[in-house]
């Protein structure tokens, strides 16, 4: 950890680091296990207790530009995209841009990632589960790049039943399928690669809440204009509505 005097002042320039934490994890024994399940990773202690603290302090400003959706039998719940996020919660699109944090993601994979492209509404996000029987039924996190997608999920806030439940292997004949469900408690993660974990969040019980933020990172930035087209659809429709995304994607 470094320190330097500004104007007579000691700061501590790693505490400026939302990211430095990284630094403190067995990086090697975390990788096994990801590796091991099938590149798959849940911490219930992650994120540092002052930095999920400051994403918190976001909530009360975000709440006005929740977008709410209810699709039957798969989804309902609310979410605030990327660009909302930009305008109103730049710690958290710093993490996501931290190079510090991106290179410890990239220990973990073993790849190269790079952040989405500006057109993503879905690069960063947050899910607000606020109403009895907000869910997400069973899916996995397809990428509609050309290459690889991982999701990172980071807990908020947490006053809830409902559990992340994941079946790993589910992609492997030769493997028999693991399941489990966690809760994903403010300061918890869960990173993996998308196309590979099959996944759903349980419905919200009555006057619960629960928040948590996605990041997506990826192996190449390219996507085909088709595909460009269903992942703007299924944002629209499932997540962020058409004047987010549609919108945006027109800059
Ligand atoms: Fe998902």
């Amino acid at each position: 950890m470094s320190t330097a005097s500004v104007d007579g002042m000691i700061a501590d320039t790693d505490a400026a680091d939302d990211a430095a934490f990284v630094d403190q994890l067995d990086t090697p024994a975390l990788k096994r296990r990801f590796d091991a399940d099938n590149e798959f990773l849940f911490l219930d202690e992650f994120l540092p207790a002052d930095v999920t603290a400051r994403f918190q302090a976001r909530i009360p400003d975000l709440t006005e530009a929740i977008h709410r959706n209810y699709i039957p039998k798969h989804k309902k719940g609310g979410s605030v995209s990327r660009y909302t996020l930009d305008e109103l919660a730049p710690e958290i699109v710093a993490l996501y841009r931290n190079p510090r944090f991106i290179a410890w993601l990239e220990a973990m994979t073993g790849e190269t990632l790079e952040i989405c492209p500006e057109s993503d509404p879905h690069a960063y996000a947050l899910y607000f589960y606020t109403e009895a029987g907000d869910h997400i039924g069973w899916h996995f996190d397809t990428s509609y790049y050309a290459g690889k997608r991982y999701t990172l999920l980071l807990g908020v806030i947490d006053e809830s039943s409902s559990k992340l439940e994941f079946e790993l292997f589910k992609n492997d004949d030769e493997r028999e399928t693991v399941s489990d469900a966690r809760n994903l408690r403010p300061g918890a993660m869960c990173f993996f690669n998308g196309d590979e974990v099959w996944h759903r969040i349980t419905p919200l019980g009555e006057n619960e809440r629960r928040i948590s933020l996605t990041f997506e990172y990826v192996t190449d930035t390219h996507m085909s204009r088709w595909r460009r087209f269903v992942s703007n659809m299924k944002d629209s429709i499932a997540y962020f509505g058409f004047k987010q995304v549609f919108k945006r994607n027109k800059r």
